[in-house]
């Protein structure tokens, strides 16, 4: 049999070994005849030369009694019974009923136990016992007992073990694992050269493999079989890796990100959109309006060719809202409610410049913290700016977009925005529901004629949220942000 290659540390340790063919070997002992200093590496090698049938291990289980909590105290203190026997001696006519003033009541039940079984009873009302010496006698045994502790078991006074191990808190016992290793046959025939040190190679660089040393090399053995610990590194938040995979689908299907401020005008977040002034989702319940900056000045004209459209519908053809649309009003700074609020001034930059554009960015709505609502959220909001973009092809872009987030069911039902028409509701089956995910629809004049736009004009908004419910299966939208670190590392990497 050829012999195997060995660690360095097991040459040693083996070397040190065939030096008596008899011996067993503590650890204490491999440490000095090796110089070494961490018992981990002995423990090691003598494993792996048990591994190669070199050398036998043997394991012993030492057990070894020591005073537990209640043990220690009562060694400083003495034992329950001592003090009784001292008290009751000490005393003139010691009865219950002073034992019980004397002793707290936790001692005095169980001590009374203690010295019946010691032979000391009532007589007459006062403790007695018929043979106090045997009785002083036994308390000593006892406390000599406990003030040899620690020792092994096998040295303890069985009689004495058993009495405190029926006692609580005394005493305990514990187990500890110790080896001996002894050299096998095979082992003493391990040649000497064998058990040179060498330097065995861990780990392969290129300048060993473009030198010819690799061929003389010895090369360390892994034993992948062994467990290892998983390593914890640090990734992307479920959230994070989600914006990036929506993301890199929109990139793919040709858009371009558009990143934009929270700090908006309702002129934009609203009027632009063709909400009215008086639409419920303005008020202050509903929109996180600023105190800085309160309001933010818009062009004149923009308010103006706004205004026109609210009030009568401009040129457009539309009656508009009716009633007087006020400037300060729409100067009033917010934080966006949508990001929606971006896509239009986008196109209001770029009226007549076809387009495919996105963002996954973040929105604010007063809304009460609860399983499926958060007043921070973020929406995935797209537009197409094209010559005949339509309904067919809004539709076909959102169900591409969901099948590639891997839901493949999905449809569309009729809704309303106040600027879309038509305008519909995105609903993506989900372990055989329906759920709601966004809006969408054409933008209609009111809204791209005051900007100069006559292209036609596709744009969506879904929750970034509701979809990680999906992807992450979650029942409540709040796990999603508050940092629970073993639910973050079990997540899946998506
Ligand atoms: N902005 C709408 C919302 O926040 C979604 C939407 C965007 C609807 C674009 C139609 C067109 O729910």
């Amino acid at each position: 049999m050829e012999a195997p290659v060995l660690l360095n540390p097991e040459r040693k340790m083996l070397s040190v070994m065939q030096s008596d063919a008899t011996k067993k070997w503590s650890l204490e002992e491999i440490l000095v005849a090796c110089g070494w200093k961490d018992q981990a590496i002995a423990v090691g090698a003598g494993h792996g030369l048990t591994n190669h049938g070199l050398v036998d291990t043997v394991e012993h289980v030492v057990s070894t009694v020591r005073l537990a909590s209640e043990g220690t105290k009562a060694h400083q203190e003495g034992l329950l019974e001592h003090r009784l026997w001292t008290w009751i001696q000490s005393s003139e006519n010691p009865s219950m009923g002073d034992l019980q003033t004397s002793f707290e009541r936790n001692e005095a039940g169980p001590g009374v136990g203690l010295l019946k079984r010691l032979g000391v009873g009532l007589a007459n009302g006062v403790f007695h016992s018929a043979d106090g010496d045997a009785v002083a006698e036994a308390i000593s045994a006892r406390t000599v007992f406990l003030s040899s502790l620690p020792c092994s078991v096998e040295d303890a006074d069985p009689s004495m073990l058993d009495h405190f191990k029926s006692r609580r808190g005394l005493i305990e016992v514990t187990d500890a694992t110790t080896r001996t290793w002894s050299i096998t046959p095979q082992g003493m025939g391990v040649q000497s050269e064998d058990l040179e040190q060498k330097q065995a190679i861990a780990e392969i660089t290129t300048e060993l493999l473009q030198s010819d040393e690799w061929k003389e090399a010895e090369f360390r053995s892994f034993d992948v079989t062994l467990e290892s610990a998983t390593p914890r590194t640090g990734r992307s938040h479920p959230m994070q890796a989600l914006i990036e995979r929506v993301r890199a689908i929109f990139l793919e299907m040709g858009f371009s990100e558009l990143v934009d401020d929270y700090v908006q005008t309702a002129g934009w977040n609203m009027d632009a959109l063709f909400i009215p002034q008086d639409h419920p989702a303005r008020e202050m319940q509903d929109t996180f309006y600023l105190d800085s900056p309160a309001s933010i000045p818009l062009p004149e004209d923009l308010v103006k060719a706004w205004g026109e459209i609210h009030e009568h519908g401009g040129t457009t053809g539309s009656v508009g809202w009716g009633g007087s649309f006020s400037k300060a009003t729409s100067e009033k700074g917010l934080l966006r409610t949508h990001t929606t609020v971006n896509t239009i001034q986008y196109l209001a930059a770029n009226p007549d410049q076809a387009c495919r554009v996105f963002s996954v960015d973040r929105v604010f709505r007063k809304e009460a913290i609860d399983r499926t609502h958060l007043p921070e959220f973020h929406q995935i909001e797209g537009i197409i700016m094209e010559e005949g973009a339509n309904l067919q092809m809004l539709v076909t872009t959102l169900k591409t977009f969901y099948a590639k987030m891997g839901y493949p069911e999905v449809r569309v039902r009729p809704a309303y925005f106040p600027y879309t028409e038509p305008s519909l509701e995105i609903e993506v089956k989900w372990r055989g529901k329906w759920l709601e995910l966004g809006g969408a629809g054409i933008f209609r004049p009111e809204v791209t004629e005051p900007l100069g736009i006559s292209t036609p004009v596709l744009a969506w908004g879904m929750g970034l949220e509701r979809l990680a419910m999906l992807v992450l299966g979650l029942d409540d939208i709040r796990q999603l942000y508050i940092s629970d670190l073993d639910w973050l590392r079990n997540q899946p990497i998506l």
